[in-house]
Formats: C-alpha cells, sequence, structure tokens
C-alpha cells in the first residue's frame, strides 16, 4: 500500500496512482485527444515563465485566501468537475468533496459523476459548484438546474467545449465503445491491482448517480456510458447558453472558452466567470494552453467577468505563475484524481497540502506576502509559447 505522506509532489501521487489502478482506468485519467500535443503544451505553458524574485522583504506570513466565484476560499484553488470518480477510488467523488471542505476550496461536481446532486449536498458543507452539459434532452438540465437550486449549490459551470467528444485514442483502444470490451479489459487488468479490484466488486458497478431514472440498466455507467455519450449535442449555441443563464440567478461560469473573442461574448451573455480551458487536453489536439492566451484574454476582458485557467497545473509555483499574469484563480483535475486513486480521501487532501505548501515558499521566495500584491512584475516570460 502507498503510503501518501511519502509522495511529496503531484508527481509522486500520479506514480502512486499508477501503482494503484488497472491500465484501462489510469489511461481513462492520463490520456488525452489524438497526439496529446495540447495535453503536453499544457504542462510545457507554465516553463515559459520564470520569477523575478525580490529580497528582504518580510514574508513571515503568507496570505493566499481569496475571493473566487464568489466563495471566500482559503487558497486560490478549485476542484474541477471529473467524471466517473467511484472508478479510481471506491470514495469517489465524496472523497473529493470532503477533501476540497476541509482545504476550504470550492469542489464541482461533474454530471457525470457517480455520486448524486443529492448524495454530495448532503455529505458535504463546503462550497458546491454543478458542472452541466447542454444535451439533447433539454429536460434533463432543467431537471438539474432545479435540483442543484433545492440542494444549495452555489454555482453552476457550463462546459462549453464538447460538441464532441474528443478522439482519445488510450481509451479507443482500451474497449471505450465497446461496453463488453471495457469491462472484459478492466477486470483482466485487474488482477493486478487487487485492492482496487476487492473494493470494485465490493461496491458493484460504478452508477451515472445524477440520472438514476433516466437511465437503463440501473444506470450501471459501465453499460450506458455509450447511451450517455450520445446525449452531447452539437447544436448547442450561444442562445442556449444564454437561455440557461436567464434561468440560474446565482454564479454561472462558462468552462472552456480558448479565444478572446468567446470571452467577450461570454461578458455579453452575462457570465459571471470563465475557466480559460481545453478540457485538460481531452477534446481537440491542437487547442491552446490557458496560459498562452490568459494575457490577451485578461487585456480584452479583464475587470469585466472573473478569469480562471485550468489544464497542466502541477505546482504551487504554475498557480503563482497564472495569478501574477491576473488569473484569479486555478482549478485542478488529473492533481487530486491522482491523489483519490493513491488514497481516497487522504489523498485528495495530501494533493491540495502539497499545493498549498508548495505555493506558500513560491511567496515567500519571491518576497510576496499577499496575493492582493502579486502582480505581474513579478514573472517574465522567457521564451515564445507556440
Ligand atoms: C478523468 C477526467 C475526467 C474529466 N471529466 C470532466 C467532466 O465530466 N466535465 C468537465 O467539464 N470536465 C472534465 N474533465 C476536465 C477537467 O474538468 C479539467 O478541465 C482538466 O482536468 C484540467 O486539466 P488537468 O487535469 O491537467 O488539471 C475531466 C478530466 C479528467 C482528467
Amino acid at each position: 500500500m502507498v503510503d501518501i505522506n511519502r509522495c511529496y509532489s503531484i508527481d509522486d501521487l500520479n506514480r502512486a496512482a499508477h501503482k494503484a489502478l488497472p491500465k484501462v482506468i489510469y489511461d481513462f485519467i492520463e490520456g488525452g485527444a489524438e497526439d496529446e500535443l495540447t495535453l503536453r503544451r499544457n504542462l510545457q505553458s507554465f516553463d515559459h515563465y520564470e520569477f523575478v524574485p525580490r529580497v528582504l522583504r518580510d514574508v513571515s506570513n503568507i496570505d493566499l485566501s481569496r475571493q473566487v466565484l464568489g466563495i471566500d476560499c482559503r487558497m486560490p484553488l478549485v476542484c474541477a468537475p471529473t467524471a466517473m470518480s467511484c472508478m479510481f477510488h471506491h470514495q469517489g467523488e465524496e472523497a473529493v468533496a470532503l477533501a476540497a471542505a476541509k482545504a476550504g476550496v470550492p469542489y464541482t461536481l461533474s454530471t457525470l459523476s457517480t455520486r448524486s446532486i443529492e448524495q454530495i449536498a448532503t455529505l458535504s458543507s463546503g462550497p458546491k459548484l454543478f458542472q452541466l452539459y447542454i444535451w439533447h434532452q433539454r429536460a434533463l438540465v432543467d431537471e438539474f438546474i432545479e435540483r442543484c437550486r433545492q440542494n444549495g449549490y452555489q454555482g453552476l459551470m457550463l462546459a462549453v467545449d464538447l460538441p464532441a467528444l474528443g478522439k482519445r485514442e488510450r481509451d479507443l483502444h482500451n474497449g471505450h465503445g465497446r461496453a463488453l470490451e471495457l469491462r472484459l479489459k478492466t477486470a483482466l487488468g485487474a488482477w493486478r491491482t487487487p485492492r482496487w479490484l476487492y473494493h470494485f466488486l465490493r461496491g458493484g458497478p460504478p452508477q451515472m448517480a445524477n440520472m438514476l431514472a433516466h437511465l437503463p440498466d440501473n444506470a450501471n455507467a459501465l453499460k450506458t456510458i455509450d447511451v450517455v455519450n450520445q446525449q452531447f449535442d452539437a447544436s448547442v449555441s450561444w442562445q442556449d447558453a444564454e437561455n440557461l443563464r436567464a434561468q440560474w440567478q446565482g454564479m454561472f461560469v462558462l468552462k472552456g472558452i480558448q479565444s478572446v473573442e468567446d470571452a467577450k461574448r461570454a461578458v455579453t451573455m452575462g457570465a459571471s466567470a470563465i475557466v480559460l480551458s481545453n478540457h485538460g487536453g481531452r477534446q481537440l489536439d491542437g487547442a491552446p494552453p490557458a496560459m498562452a492566451i490568459l494575457p490577451a484574454v485578461l487585456d480584452a476582458v479583464g475587470g469585466e467577468l472573473e478569469v480562471l485557467i485550468d489544464g497542466g497545473i502541477r505546482r504551487g509555483a504554475d498557480i503563482i505563475k497564472a495569478l501574477a499574469l491576473g488569473a484569479n484563480a486555478c482549478m485542478i483535475g488529473r492533481p487530486y484524481l491522482y491523489g483519490l486513486a493513491a488514497g481516497g480521501e487522504a489523498g485528495v487532501s495530501r494533493s491540495l497540502e502539497i499545493l498549498r505548501s508548495e505555493m506558500e515558499r513560491v511567496m515567500k521566495l519571491i518576497g510576496c506576502d499577499s496575493l492582493d500584491r502579486l502582480d505581474a512584475s513579478y514573472v517574465r516570460r522567457i521564451s515564445a509559447l507556440s
């Protein structure tokens, strides 16, 4: 068993997750679309900046607190929505929601979660958002919104980068889209990871928990994933997003903005915030890393809505660089999933602790004691991002 306290970096947690999971499941987390160019660029994009440190400043108290998406957060971080968490660890989404609440950061529940809107609301009193897709079956979207309202979710996050599912070739090789082969390959690979297999068999098949009443086979995720994938609607337009916005008075976030033009459009449609995101390199291969478009987006819309980024963040230093450029906060996906796979709730907490302590150390080393004083003078671009 992995001792997560001996994982000192997100990469250490990644290695631990690799050991803990069958290949089919690990690949689902780790992989990106096609040649994984965007996946790699996301990781590299932070290396194109270095710090401009100042010395002999009093940095004995570092304040990382900030208001993000209208929520007072202990650090400028949000747990991004990720599908199917029960596949990575039997505690699933509840582990992430609880760890996020303890760390004082918001959790975003995915539409494709294996715990429901209601279960997460009952479990965690921490700040929560719900990630939506606009689906063919619009009534289902209306139902989700109503359930979020009744269960005290602070915000909706509409993912806008999925008119089609990205071509994730690791998953195709592993049998995604062919339910029987997928189940067979998962089962065969699982003998290498008996702990995972034990809990998987004990917990029963993961469910598409938000759609229990709408899917066949008791919403068994392994059997119904193809039905669900058919719900993605390529005809979704700005008008649909505006209609949705009109239905929800609270925090409304567009996730997956990838151009200045769309950032401006998000302002006119009344979004409260945008996340510059390419879905962790899982959708369009060749899409830009958020860091590459952040300065231009901030020039165009900074001050008119909140701008967050995600994709490729593996170090506290990455977060500080993004904030220095002007992002209000960052979201992470894989970093907490590695922790989840390696050690359930404790593993997610470990991932958040690692990032927090790295952020604090970087702030000390660059001579800046508060996020309010962090600005572009603390970073320097050292090469082109292309
Ligand atoms: C396994 C996995 C599942 C994901 N599922 C969703 C999802 O259901 N909805 C969504 O909007 N984004 C989803 N994402 C994208 C994340 O929200 C986020 O944009 C991405 O993980 C950020 O990149 P990072 O993993 O490098 O931090 C998923 C990402 C991963 C790795």
